[in-house]
C-alpha cells in the first residue's frame, strides 16, 4: 500500500496559488457586477422586468364592491384607471421616483410657463386667513389664475357657484408654499421638504376650470400657532373646519378634496368620522399610509426605510423648530430634539399632547384605516404597491371593498407621490388620474347633482331645527 507523504500540499494553498494567477482586474471587474447587482436591488430597480415586458406597464388594479354605484357610473368611464402604468424608463425605481420627485417636477408643460409663475405669485398674494369660532386660526390658500390670461379656463376670481372646487390637502410637513422649510435636507429633494406636487396638482385643477383651496396644515404654510395646538398625524378637525367653513360660505358651490400621503390619511380620517355629515361631493385619496401602527414597523426595516425614517423624522424637527415655544409649552422639547425617528417624534410630541398612554395607541388613533367602513362620500383610493413610504401592507383591502362608496386603485410600480410616466419624467399619472376621475364625478348627474341636493335638505333640515330650538 502507498501513502503520499512528503511533497504533497494542501488543497487550500493549490486554490490560493490559483487565486493569485487571476489578474487584478477580473477582480474589479467582478466587483462592479457585484455592486450593480447590488444596487439594483437596493433601490428595487425593474428595467429589465419593464424590458421584458416590452414597456407594456402593468394594468391598473380596482378594487371595490360589486354593486357600487360610483364604478358603474364613474370609474368605468375613467379610461386611465382602465389603462396601464408605466413608470419612466430612466426611473423605474420606487426610491428613484420618491427621492426625485422634487427634482423632476419643475413646472408643468412648457407653453403654460408664464401662466404658472403668474397663478402661483396670485395665489399667495390673495392668502385669506380664515379665523374659526374658536379663534383658531388656519390657513387657506385659494389658487385663482391670471384672469387675463387665456390659457386658463377659470372665470372670475370669485369662487363662484357652478364652478368646482377643489380642497388640496398636502402630506407631512409640506403646505403650498414651504419657503421656511428649505432647509439642508433640499439636499435629499426629499419631496416633503418643497411640496412642488401641491402646485402641480393645484395648477393642473385650475388648469382645467377647476377653483382650488389649499388646507396647509396648522403651524405650516407661514401661519403662525394661535392656540394651544399643533398638527398631528391624526389632527383631523381642522380639515372638517375648512370644509365646513367653505360650505358655509359658498352652499351652492360643489366641494371635493384631494389628500397626498398623510394628508390622504386626515382626509380618509375626517370622512369617517363625520360620515352622512360631510358636504363633499367626492374625495381622492393618494399614497395614503392607511395604517401608521404597521406602517411605523416598516420604517424600521430595510436600509432604504430607515433613510426615509431618518430623512421624515429630520424634516419634522425643522417644522416643528419653528414653534418651539408651543411644543415646549405642550410636549418634551428635549426628547423631541434628541429624536431619530418619527416615531421619537411623535412619541415625544403627539403622544405627550395628546395624553396617550404609549406612541402605539396614538398610531391606532390616527389611523384612517379603521374608519374606511365609515366613509359616505365617492372616494377613490389610489396606492402603488412598491410605494417605499407607505407600504402596501397596510392596505385595507377588505374594508374598501366592503365600502360601496369606494373604489380603491392599485398600480404595480409609482412609488410614493410620484408615478413618473413618459420619457422625459416631466408627467405624473396621479395628477392626470385626479383630474379625470373628478371631472367625470362633477358630470355624473346621479352621483354630484344627488350629492348637493342632500345637502340642502340637510341645510335646510339644520336651519328649521334652530328656528324650533
Ligand atoms: C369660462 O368662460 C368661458 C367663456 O366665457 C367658457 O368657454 C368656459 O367654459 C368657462 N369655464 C368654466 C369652468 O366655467
Ligand atoms: C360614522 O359616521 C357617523 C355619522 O354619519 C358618526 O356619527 C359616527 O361617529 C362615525 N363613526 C366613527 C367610528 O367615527
Ligand atoms: C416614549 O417617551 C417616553 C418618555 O416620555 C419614554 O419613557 C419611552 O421609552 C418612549 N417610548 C419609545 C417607544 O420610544
Amino acid at each position: 500500500m502507498e501513502t503520499v507523504t512528503g511533497d504533497s500540499i494542501s488543497p487550500y494553498k493549490l486554490l490560493l496559488r490559483a487565486l493569485t494567477l487571476i489578474p487584478i482586474s477580473h477582480y474589479l471587474l467582478f466587483a462592479f457586477f457585484a455592486s450593480i447587482v447590488y444596487v439594483y436591488n437596493l433601490l428595487e430597480i425593474h428595467i429589465l422586468q419593464d424590458f421584458f415586458g416590452g414597456f407594456g406597464g402593468d394594468s391598473v388594479s380596482l378594487t371595490f364592491h360589486s354593486s357600487s354605484d360610483l364604478y358603474r357610473e364613474v370609474v368605468s368611464k375613467c379610461n386611465l384607471l382602465h389603462g396601464r402604468y408605466l413608470a419612466t424608463p430612466w426611473l423605474s425605481s420606487p426610491h428613484l421616483q420618491t427621492i426625485l420627485l422634487n427634482v423632476l417636477v419643475k413646472t408643468p408643460s412648457f407653453s403654460y410657463k408664464r401662466s404658472y409663475a403668474v397663478a402661483i405669485k396670485l395665489s399667495y398674494s390673495t392668502r385669506t386667513l380664515f379665523t374659526s369660532v374658536e379663534s383658531k386660526i388656519l390657513d387657506v390658500d385659494r389658487f385663482q389664475a391670471d384672469p387675463d390670461d387665456t390659457s386658463f379656463q377659470v372665470n372670475g376670481t370669485n369662487t363662484v357657484a357652478d364652478i368646482p372646487l377643489v380642497i388640496v390637502v398636502p402630506g407631512l410637513t409640506s403646505d403650498s408654499t414651504s419657503p421656511e422649510q428649505i432647509n439642508h435636507f433640499i439636499i435629499f429633494a426629499c419631496h416633503h421638504v418643497t411640496s412642488l406636487y401641491i402646485k402641480e396638482i393645484a395648477y393642473n385643477m385650475a388648469k382645467h376650470g377647476w377653483n382650488v383651496v389649499v388646507s396647509n396644515h396648522r403651524g405650516l404654510g407661514g401661519v403662525p400657532l394661535t392656540s394651544e395646538c399643533f398638527y398631528t398625524a391624526g389632527k383631523s378637525d381642522d380639515l372638517g373646519e375648512v370644509v365646513n367653513h367653505l360650505h358655509r360660505s359658498h352652499p351652492e358651490t360643489p366641494l371635493y378634496a384631494v389628500g397626498t400621503s398623510l394628508g390622504a390619511n386626515i382626509l380618509v380620517k375626517y370622512l369617517g368620522e363625520d360620515g352622512v355629515n360631510v358636504p363633499l361631493v367626492g374625495a381622492v385619496s393618494i399614497s395614503n399610509p392607511w395604517d401608521l401602527l404597521i406602517g411605523d414597523r416598516f420604517f424600521t426595516r430595510a436600509i432604504m426605510q430607515r433613510f426615509y425614517n431618518r430623512v421624515l423624522g429630520n424634516s419634522l424637527k425643522g417644522a416643528a423648530k419653528l414653534h418651539q415655544e408651543t411644543y415646549t409649552r405642550l410636549s418634551d422639547w428635549e426628547g423631541i430634539e434628541k429624536s431619530r425617528s418619527i416615531r421619537d417624534f411623535n412619541n415625544y410630541s403627539a403622544r405627550i399632547a395628546g395624553n396617550f398612554e404609549t406612541i402605539d395607541a396614538f398610531h391606532r388613533w390616527a389611523s384612517s384605516a379603521r374608519l374606511v367602513t365609515n366613509v359616505s362620500v365617492p372616494l377613490l383610493c389610489v396606492n402603488a404597491i412598491d410605494d417605499p413610504v407607505c407600504t402596501d401592507e397596510s392596505i385595507p383591502w377588505d374594508e374598501c371593498r366592503k365600502n360601496k362608496n369606494i373604489v380603491l386603485a392599485t398600480t404595480q410600480h409609482g412609488g410614493h407621490i410620484a408615478f413618473f410616466e413618459g420619457m422625459s419624467g416631466k408627467s405624473l399619472w396621479w395628477i392626470r388620474v385626479v383630474e379625470e376621475f373628478l371631472s367625470k364625478l362633477h358630470a355624473s348627474p346621479s352621483m354630484s347633482k344627488q350629492q348637493m341636493q342632500k345637502f340642502k335638505e340637510s341645510d335646510s333640515l339644520s336651519r328649521d331645527n334652530k328656528k324650533s330650538v
